[in-house]
Parts: structure tokens; sequence; C-alpha cells
């Protein structure tokens, strides 16, 4: 390898790269880098005896002038067992902690964790607390120290859960329910996105989970309880409520108490996410117009269409300030 090639290759492990399994966060990602590096090990040491038998063999039996040809050792009963016996030994040491692993990441948690339900869309990710009776979408929101249980599934087609920090990815499907379970051991915001190919815009289906101090936390779940906040008389809030409600807004998603949709992302409390559409973009004021406008331009397929005939500008300004107030 060319010292160049090198360097792009030892510069490409520095850096900042969230989505790195390599970084992990929790007990259920710490298990898997344990596991990765433990096989990567054993690879390591056989890779170097092969190589080094091999050099070996070419140096000590290379041809030379009036040598006799070396003898062969096939039928060598002990060399046979040798490295018969060898790699079986290897690949238990590998197999052993493998198949623990994978049990211990099964989706078992404790019957006090927080139970999180994970419902993949095209191509967003919906996620509810039962217990907490949280409905949210984009960023899921966990404490820190404590297992959570998150039972995954599908609203339409095959998509697959993945927060590479805090566990392995695990496939969303129509009609059936699969588990992870993880304790995150340090607060952040871990991003994540969809792992099974799910139509056009797959690659715009990400996610954050975001681990938060205990009081963080509870105060989040306080927030996300509370009903949505109500715009002041007179005020655009208030005018963007009433655009809101005049269109088909309502046919797609949830606002409590003002509208039932259940096709888009529940709208309750939209304003105190980061991120909108699935994690894409930040929530902000320009990006949202942007959004509300012609959802389509900035992320393909997205099944929220151009509205028709077209919102104006005043009242997209209008519903962007009240999604902004429902904090
Ligand atoms: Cu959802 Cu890929």
């Amino acid at each position: 390898m060319s010292a160049a090639a090198l360097a792009v290759v030892v510069a490409s492990c520095a850096g900042p790269f969230p989505q790195s399994a390599l970084h992990p966060r929790s007990d259920f990602g710490g298990a898997v880098d344990r596991l990765f590096f433990d096989i990567f090990w054993w690879a390591a040491f056989v890779f170097v005896v092969v190589e080094a038998l091999l050099v070996i063999a070419l140096v000590r039996f290379r041809h030379r002038e009036g040598r006799p040809t070396p003898k062969p050792a096939h039928g060598h009963t002990g060399l046979e067992i040798a490295w018969t016996l060898a790699p079986a030994v290897i690949l238990v040491f590998v197999a052993v902690p493998t198949v623990r692993t994978i049990f211990a990441t099964a989706g078992e948690a404790p019957a006090d964790a927080l139970q999180v339900g994970v419902i993949g869309h095209q191509w967003w990710w919906e996620y509810r607390y039962p217990d907490l009776g949280v409905v949210t979408a984009d960023e899921m929101h966990v404490p820190v120290g404590k297992s959570v249980r998150v039972s995954i599934t599908s609203a339409d087609v095959i998509h697959s859960f993945w927060a590479p920090a805090l566990g392995g990815k695990r496939d969303a499907i129509p009609g059936r329910v699969n588990y992870i379970a993880f304790r995150p051991d340090s607060a952040g915001d871990y991003p994540g996105q969809c792992a099974e190919f799910c139509g056009a815009s797959h690659a715009n289906m990400r996610l954050h989970v975001i681990v938060d101090s205990d009081s963080g936390f509870r105060a989040w779940v306080a927030a996300q309880q509370a009903g949505p906040r109500l715009p002041a008389r007179g005020s655009l809030a208030e005018r963007g409520k009433a655009v809101f409600s005049r269109n088909a807004c309502i046919g797609c998603h949830t606002i409590q108490g003002v509208s039932p949709g259940i096709i888009g992302p529940n709208l309750t409390h939209a304003g105190s996410r980061t991120t909108i559409a699935g994690g894409m973009f930040p929530n902000d004021s320009a990006t949202l117009a942007q959004w509300i406008a012609d959802a389509p331009a900035l992320k393909p397929g997205s099944i929220m269409t151009r509205m028709q005939p077209p919102l104006t500008d005043a009242d997209i300004a209008a519903l962007v300030a009240y999604l902004e107030i429902l904090r």
C-alpha cells in the first residue's frame, strides 16, 4: 500500500462519525463492539500465522541448483490432525461469544424497562410511549442509565431501525413486532437511519435517539403529556391554526383537540423537535416554510404532496408561526 493510500485509510478512521458502531454508548452497543474486536483479533492471529508459514515455506523450499526435490508432507497423520483441530478450536472461541451475544441482545429487558413502540412509515419514524401516553416522531427520547425496550413494527413496507451507537439494526415489518432492548450509558443525541431499502426516500429516513438526563427526560415527558399550546388572540399563530383547520393538513396530522389525522407525524408538539421530515432537516422557520410549500422538492417521493391549489405565502407564514408555538 502506498503511503498516500495508507494516509487516506488512517484519516478516515478519525474525525466525527456519529453513526459509528465502534463508539458504543449502551450495553447492547458495548456487547457488539467487544464481539467485533474478539473476532477481529482471532482473524488477525490466523492471518499472521498463515502468512508466516507461507513466507517460511517460500524461502526455505525455494529452488536451488543441484538440490533434490523436497519430500512432500502428504500422508503425515500428525500434521493432518493438527490442522483440523486447530481451526476447530479457534471456531469454538469465535462461536461461543457470538451465540452468547445473540442471546444477550435478543430484546429481553427488565420488567421496569421503559417501553417504546417504534413504527416505520415512508419515510419517518413514529414513537409511542404506551405507559406515558406520549406520541411523537423523528426523535425518540429516553433517560440515561435506564433499560429501554423497543417494540418495532411498520405501517407500510419493511424498514429497519438502526441507531448504531446504541444497538444493532432490527427490521420493522408490517404485521409483526420485533424487539430490541438497551441501556444507554451516556446522555447525547445519537443519530441513526433506516437500514432497509423502503422506496424513493429510503436514504432520507433518518432518526435521532436523544438520551436525556433523568430530570431532562421527566421534563420532556411532562411537556409532551400537556395539550397543545393555544395561540395568542390576534396573533399570526392564531391565523395559522385557522389555516391548518380549513386545509388538507387535518386529514393526515393529529394535533390533539384540533385534528385527528394519522397518516403523517403527530404535530401536537411539533415545535419541540429539533428536526423535521424524518430527522432530515432543521426545524426552523425557513425550512418549515419550504417543506409546507413543496415537500417532494426537499424529499423525493414524499407522501405529503404540494397543496392544490397552492397555499399563499401569507398562509404558509401563518402555519409556520402556529407550528413553532406547539412546543
Ligand atoms: Cu425505511 Cu428504508
